[in-house]
């Protein structure tokens, strides 16, 4: 099997995309009969190359970061330059990884939504969205923390039985987007350790904490 895969993190090689993408790969890679191509959306100015990419390809992963609920410019920018190749016959299957910064799945149903949608309007077969919660933090943290949290050799597997059935994993893709939603409890403990911990020194850093509640796009009338 080709899987021509597309990282859709603006942070291009320095993603946590990559890092999960790695683990998939390897596990695809354990067929020996199989290969892969990797392109970083990220490379704007490559976009011709990226639809070629595609219009050749057989599988196609996309795998990219949730940003504002949704997805980062570069990939959107991708998505619109497909737009030739809607309906095109031959046109390869397609699945997708999500992966997020908040804990819940539910934040990624949506876009997940709107994924299936477009493998439809682009004449591709669906292969699914895998959605992973909680991702942020693995770039700071040290390898034997991330191995103990399990879900780099859950990728692994996700990524080996692809490579032997061309289909996700439904139960290792189901056990990934755990938790789909906090409980009231979860949400509380996670807001206090998250926000003092985490996001405010973050905003402090970059003088944007005073900002943290603005609204900018609503309409006061
Ligand atoms: C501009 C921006 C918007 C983001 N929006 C969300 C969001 O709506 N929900 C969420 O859970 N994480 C959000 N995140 C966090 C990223 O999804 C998360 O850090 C991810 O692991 C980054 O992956 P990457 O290193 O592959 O880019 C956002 C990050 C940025 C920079």
């Amino acid at each position: 099997m080709k899987l021509t895969v597309f990282n859709g993190s603006p942070r291009g090689k320095g993603s946590n995309t990559k890092i999960l993408l790695e683990h998939f790969i390897n596990g695809f890679m354990t067929n020996e009969r199989n290969t892969f191509e990797l392109a970083y959306l990220v490379r704007v100015k490559d976009s011709d190359a990226f639809v070629k990419l595609f219009q050749e390809a057989e599988q196609v992963l996309l795998a990219f970061p949730l940003y504002t609920d949704t997805m980062p410019a570069v990939v959107k920018t991708f998505i619109e330059s497909l737009e030739p190749l809607c309906g095109r016959k031959g046109n390869p299957d397609i699945g997708f990884i999500v992966q997020s910064s908040f804990p819940e799945a539910i934040h990624s149903r949506y876009v997940e939504r709107y994924l299936e949608k477009l493998a439809v309007r682009l004449g591709c077969r669906y292969k699914g969205t895998v959605i992973k919660g909680g991702v942020e933090a693995i770039r700071g943290t040290p390898a034997w923390l991330n191995r103990k949290r399990g879900f780099f050799k859950s990728f692994y597997e996700l990524g080996k039985s692809f490579g032997q059935t061309g289909q996700f994993n439904k139960q290792i893709a189901f056990n990934l987007a755990k938790p789909e939603r906090y409980s009231k409890f979860q949400f509380w403990v996670y807001r206090l350790v998250a926000h003092n911990l985490y996001w405010n020194p973050l905003l402090k850093k970059n003088t944007a904490f005073e900002k943290r509640f603005a609204q900018p796009y609503v309409v006061k009338v």
